[in-house]
């Protein structure tokens, strides 16, 4: 009779996959039902649930409470547009790896004025913003060139901090992030704008960023487009100094190598061979410029601000993360070296805490798209083309049925986990498929480096704030005040 049972199973066994494989793959076949959800009140819909503001790694309560009452697919109306909202894992795999087929890139008005100006849905225009941002900020640019300047600029900003009786850490790792990041991109020399510092420009940009689109004066989105506007100027500025320059030059074009020289080469038409066909304007460089330093430096200081704080808060984390570094320190031949490649390549416990602060930073409730045709999913609905479509990374991240306790920060959850491991495949801090982050190596390698001289270099301890709260992009509400202390024994700075 066993034998039997077992003979059927293994008979049925095919079968019973299949059918499991055809129920949950989402389809395009034609079913119409909206996911459950409300559209809220006429007009606003129910945008002002959506600022409701969390103050823990919690999800924010918009999306807590609805993924409750509906499931892990709803629709809502978000600044009077339709919006469906997955949580849903398998279907935002299915939805990201047909980008630009089922969906595409979509931007909330507020955004859209900032950065309306880059269509990532042109194909030729993707194509030129990956390419471009890889060669200054790929792995090869990294290992290659970056990582000597980039460990100094950490080594200067520590330094001068641990001077100061106190130091609001978000605001600092801004400016030493940016300050590299836009010179990297157009040169950009602090010294040489003592009037509008970049990073003030963009921090009052970040703080207005989700705002209702309403551009009249004394409102917080007219406030923001006048800070575009000058750091847009500061940008334009550059180019038409450099642009003047090769038009005036008798000798040979500038060989200078910043992203603004390739960029400037390129619109002049320098007759290289190149992987996109986009006719380059100044208003596409500049606008480009613009939104590339923007999402370069704020992402990257928000993770920093956050390990600083999650670290301090958990000294098992810090111990180890001691061990690792000096072990590091110690295999060294030469005391005036910095990090190599390789170095960093082995700092499995860093990178296990750089996980986990991204896993529960979600610096946003997730990405937004559009459906460019009707999409059927698997529980019978159907998202309508034309649909504003907000895959919900934040709700994948905190899922507890796949990381355990998902509050909890735990780096050593991510110890032996191979990518393959639903853990891995639900982590898209940096999206994911054909539009995932062209700067993610650089954002790992540079909080990586921070870490290294941080906890190898310093000691330290909160003053005042460190009060998180998201309404819904993520802030610290009195910033995190942090007073940095030399430790007694030091290595010294790598001399370049
Ligand atoms: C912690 C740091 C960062 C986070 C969390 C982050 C997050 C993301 C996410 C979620 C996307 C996908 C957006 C979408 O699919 O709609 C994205 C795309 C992108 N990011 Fe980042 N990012 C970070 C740092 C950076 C840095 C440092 C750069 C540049 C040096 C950068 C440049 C880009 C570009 C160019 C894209 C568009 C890629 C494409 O469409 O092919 N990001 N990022």
């Amino acid at each position: 009779m066993v034998t039997m049972l077992v003979t059927v199973a293994w008979l049925l066994l095919p079968l019973l996959l299949l059918a499991i494989t055809y129920r949950r793959r989402p389809t395009t076949s034609p079913r119409r039902r909206l996911p459950p959800g409300s559209s809220g009140l006429p007009f606003i819909g129910e945008t002002l649930h959506l600022f409701l503001p969390s103050t823990d790694f919690d999800l924010i309560p918009f999306l807590k409470s609805r993924l409750r009452r509906y499931g892990p697919v709803f629709t809502t109306n978000l600044f009077g547009k339709q919006i469906a909202v997955s949580a849903d894992s398998e279907l935002n795999h299915f939805l990201l790896q047909r980008d630009q087929q089922l969906i595409e890139t979509w931007h909330t008005d507020t955004s859209a004025g900032l950065f309306g100006d880059v269509d990532i849905n042109l194909a030729s225009v993707h194509k030129y913003v990956r390419f471009a941002t890889l060669r200054s900020f790929g792995v090869q640019e990294l290992r290659e060139r970056r990582l000597p300047e980039m460990e100094r600029r950490v080594h200067v900003a520590l330094g001068d901090w641990s001077e100061r009786a106190s130091v609001e850490v978000k605001h600092a790792t801004a400016t030493m992030v940016l300050n590299y990041g836009a010179k990297l991109v157009f040169g950009y020399d602090p010294q040489q704008y003592s009037k509008e510092k970049l990073v003030d420009l963009y921090s009052s940009i970040t703080k207005s960023l989700i705002s209702i689109p309403l551009k009249i004066p004394g409102t917080t989105h007219y406030k923001c487009l006048k800070e575009k506007e000058k750091a847009v100027k500061l940008i334009r500025n550059e180019f038409r100094k450099r642009q003047q320059a090769s038009f005036s030059s008798t000798k040979e074009p500038s060989k200078g190598d910043d992203f603004l020289d390739h960029a400037i080469r390129e619109l002049n038409n320098d007759g290289e061979k190149k992987p996109y066909s986009l006719s380059l304007t100044e208003d596409f460089i500049v606008n480009f410029i613009f939104a590339l330093n923007f999402v370069s430096h704020d992402t990257i200081a928000n993770i920093m601000t956050l390990a600083v704080k999650l670290i301090e808060d958990h000294p098992l984390v810090l111990e180890e993360l001691v061990a690792e570094h000096e072990a590091i320190l110690k295999a060294r031949e030469s005391t005036s070296v910095g990090i190599s490649w390789d170095e960093y390549k082995s700092m499995t416990f860093t990178l296990q805490v750089i996980n986990e602060t991204l896993r529960l930073g979600n610096l946003g409730p997730g990405i937004l798209r559009r459906a460019v045709q009707d999409i059927h999913t698997n529980n019978g609905y159907t998202i309508p083309s034309g649909c504003g479509i907000l895959i919900a990374i934040s709700a994948m991240h905190l899922n507890p049925e796949t990381y355990k306790d998902p509050l909890t920060f735990n780096p050593w959850r991510w110890s032996g986990v191979s990518p393959s491991d639903r853990m891995y495949k639900d982590l898209m801090p940096f999206g994911w498929g054909m539009k995932q982050c062209a700067g993610s190596e650089y954002a790992r390698l540079f909080v990586a480096t921070f870490l290294h001289v941080l906890v190898t270099k310093y000691t330290w301890k909160r003053i005042k704030g460190g009060n998180l709260r998201r309404n819904p992009l993520l802030i610290f509400d009195q910033g995190l005040h942090v007073k940095f202390m030399e430790k007694e024994i030091t290595q010294q700075p790598p001399s370049n």
